[in-house]
C-alpha cells in the first residue's frame, strides 16, 4: 500500500521538498528524542545542563549548534522506519529494495539563545566549503533528509526552504557548466537568480523532511525555550 499520495509526490516535484508527518511511530521518535538527549549528556528537564557540551561533540558557539558527525545510535537510527524508506521510493521512482537505513547520521541540535532572531544563510547542500570541491554532476545526493526528534515552534530554531529553488539553481548549473564545474561555484552565484521567498518549516518530534539536491534552505536561530533536536542525511538515489 502506498505512503505517499500523489499529491505529495507533485508537491515534491513542484517544490522540491515536503515535510511528513506519521512515518515514524510516537513511540519510536521519543525513544530517539531519548537518545539524543542521552548522547548529549544532558538532563531534559534541568536547562543548566544544556551549555555542557560533552567533548566527543562539535559545539559552534556562535550558531548555538552541537553536532555529532557519525551518530549511529541504535535509537535515533530506528526512526528510518520501513516507511520512511518506502516513502522515499515512491516520491522519488527509486527501487525500494535499493533504499537502506542509513548508519550514521549527523545531528544538528539548535539551543535557545538571547540573540535576536533570524535565519541563517541561504544554500544548497554540497555547496557551502570552497574546498571539499563538491563535482557540480553528476551530483552525489539525489535527495537529503532532516529528521527532527523534538517538538518544533515558530523561531524555536527550524528549517527554512525556497520553494522551486531546486529547479531554478540546477538550471543556473546547467546553463554554463564551464562557469560551474563545482557547487561551490553556483551556490556562490544564487544572488543572480530569483529564489523568491522562504517558508519555515515547522516539524514536530518524528517528522521527516525531504528536499531534492540543489534546494535551497537554511536552518535558523532558535529563541524558544527548548533545543531543537534534528539529524540529517544525504540519499546516493
Ligand atoms: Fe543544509
Amino acid at each position: 500500500m502506498s505512503v505517499v499520495t500523489d499529491e505529495q509526490v507533485e508537491q515534491f516535484r513542484r517544490e522540491g521538498h515536503i515535510l511528513f508527518s506519521g512515518l515514524i511511530p510516537e513511540e519510536v521518535a521519543r525513544c530517539g528524542e531519548a537518545a539524543m538527549w542521552a548522547l548529549l549528556e544532558m538532563d531534559p528537564e534541568d536547562p543548566e545542563t544544556w551549555s555542557e557540551v560533552p567533548d566527543h561533540a562539535v559545539h559552534k558557539p556562535t550558531r548555538h549548534l552541537v553536532q555529532h558527525q557519525n551518530c549511529a545510535a541504535p535509537d535515533i537510527l530506528a526512526c528510518y522506519t520501513d516507511e520512511v524508506l518506502t516513502a522515499l521510493s515512491e516520491l522519488t521512482g527509486k527501487d525500494r529494495g535499493k533504499i537502506h537505513s542509513p548508519k550514521k547520521v549527523l545531528t544538528q541540535n539548535v539551543f535557545p539563545c538571547d540573540e535576536p532572531w533570524s535565519h541563517s544563510r541561504s544554500h544548497f547542500d554540497g555547496g557551502t566549503n570552497r574546498w571539499k570541491f563538491n563535482d557540480t554532476f553528476p551530483i552525489r545526493y539525489g535527495v537529503h533528509s532532516i529528521l527532527y526528534l523534538s517538538d518544533g515552534e515558530p523561531h524555536g530554531g527550524g528549517t527554512f526552504g525556497w520553494p522551486g529553488t531546486h529547479k531554478t539553481m540546477r538550471g543556473l548549473a546547467v546553463s554554463n557548466p564551464a562557469k560551474y564545474p563545482y557547487l561551490y561555484e553556483v551556490n556562490s552565484d544564487m544572488h543572480l537568480v530569483d529564489i523568491g521567498e522562504p517558508v519555515e518549516l515547522v516539524a514536530k518530534c518524528g517528522d521527516i523532511l525531504f528536499y531534492r539536491n540543489f534546494f535551497v534552505h537554511a536552518g535558523s536561530r532558535n529563541v524558544g525555550a527548548r533545543p531543537r533536536f534534528a539529524c540529517r542525511h544525504g540519499w546516493t538515489l
